[in-house]
């Protein structure tokens, strides 16, 4: 008898000593350990024993079973750390290992050029401020001395969304709503998104950018205006760019005056984008109107103030050589991050 349970357990410690996996383990002790092991066979068998002879060889048969399940147990915590081990290598991850590069992006001509205006203005003593593209008729136009039916109105093919809800054709309502929610001096730009019914072609798009800039103080005259308006043409393009004033007219400006610049293609010289002029068109600007201080609530007889409007498009055009407005809009990476 104790020949059989020796060779039991021999065979079980071969067995066992073999087992390559936790599961194959499992598989084993239930065989081992179960209810057609061969230990369980042995207890079974023991009826047939002389009743004296019983508790020895129970006792015999359970110090078997202790052994084996020490062996298993043993040879499970083997097998799981060397299984833990594998699988920590297998999901070893070396933060240092070097990517490939994710594609870069790239800021849009129109951002980069209203990101070096703002500098500009900010360095003269502007605050930005801004208002919104779904704007007011009141807003746009008739605090500006643009009342309702008058004929002006017509220059700006407005986009309506009710009677008196329009697309914001021009920056200029931010100056209304700056001069009625603040006291002078003032002195904002107010860049942002304008919309106007135009066909996309070359040079205009229903959908566009001005910075609009409004100063407002005691003895500002239009030297202010031209000294503000050269400084920012040498900021953006450099020494050797001048403003050229034309006289011009805005319902909301007295006087008005188109202004343009030293062509940045040819710095004057005369080229093909300047029309051989030498001169570029930039933006429209003047004296605040005494009747838009009066609409607005500031004292015209104590503040003066000018007022200007830069479309953004066209200066990134002139800033980057772009001949044609609606590569702004297509999207097209290729053509966009060119400029980065
Ligand atoms: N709002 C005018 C336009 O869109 C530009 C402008 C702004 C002119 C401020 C004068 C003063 O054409």
């Amino acid at each position: 008898m104790r020949e059989t349970i020796h060779q039991i357990l021999e065979e079980a410690r071969g067995a066992i000593g073999e087992v390559k996996s936790a599961a194959d383990l499992e598989a084993l002790r239930v065989q081992l350990q179960g209810k057609k092991g061969s230990l369980t066979a042995l207890l079974r068998g023991m009826g047939r024993l002389p009743a004296e002879e019983r508790p020895a060889f129970g006792a015999l048969i359970n110090s078997a079973r202790e052994t084996i399940a020490e062996m298993i147990e043993l040879r499970g915590m083997a097998l799981r750390k060397a299984e833990r081990v594998l699988r920590l290598e297998a999901e070893r991850l070396d933060v240092t290992e070097p990517r490939p590069q994710p594609a870069l992006g790239a800021a849009h001509p129109i951002s980069m050029v209203l990101g070096d205006m703002v500098d500009i203005f900010v360095g003269l003593g502007f605050e930005v401020v801004e208002g919104p593209e779904v704007e007011l008729d009141t807003y746009s136009f008739e605090l500006l001395n643009l009342p309702k039916n008058h004929p002006a109105r017509d220059a700006q093919d407005t986009f309506y969304i009710e009677d008196n809800i329009v697309l914001r054709p021009h920056t200029s309502p931010v100056q209304a709503r700056t001069m009625l929610s603040r006291k002078p001096p003032i002195r904002v730009i107010c860049p942002g998104r304008c919309f106007r019914a135009d066909e996309a072609d070359a040079t205009h798009s229903p959908n566009f950018h001005q910075i609009e800039g409004l100063l407002i103080d005691k003895n500002i005259t239009m030297a202010d205006l031209k000294g503000t308006l050269d400084a920012f043409a040498r900021g953006l393009y450099g020494e050797g760019i001048a403003t050229r004033f034309r006289p011009s007219f805005f319902p909301f400006t007295e006087p008005s005056a188109e202004v343009d610049m030293t062509c940045v293609a040819c710095r004057g010289k005369g080229c093909r984008v300047c029309k051989g002029t030498g001169w570029i068109e930039v933006l429209g600007c003047g004296m605040v109107n005494p009747k838009v201080f009066e609409l607005c609530g500031v004292d015209a007889s104590v503040y003066t103030g000018f007022a200007f409007g830069i479309g953004l498009e066209r200066t990134a055009m002139m800033k980057y050589g772009i001949n044609d407005m609606r590569a702004l809009y297509e999207g097209d990476l290729r053509f966009l991050t060119q400029f980065r």
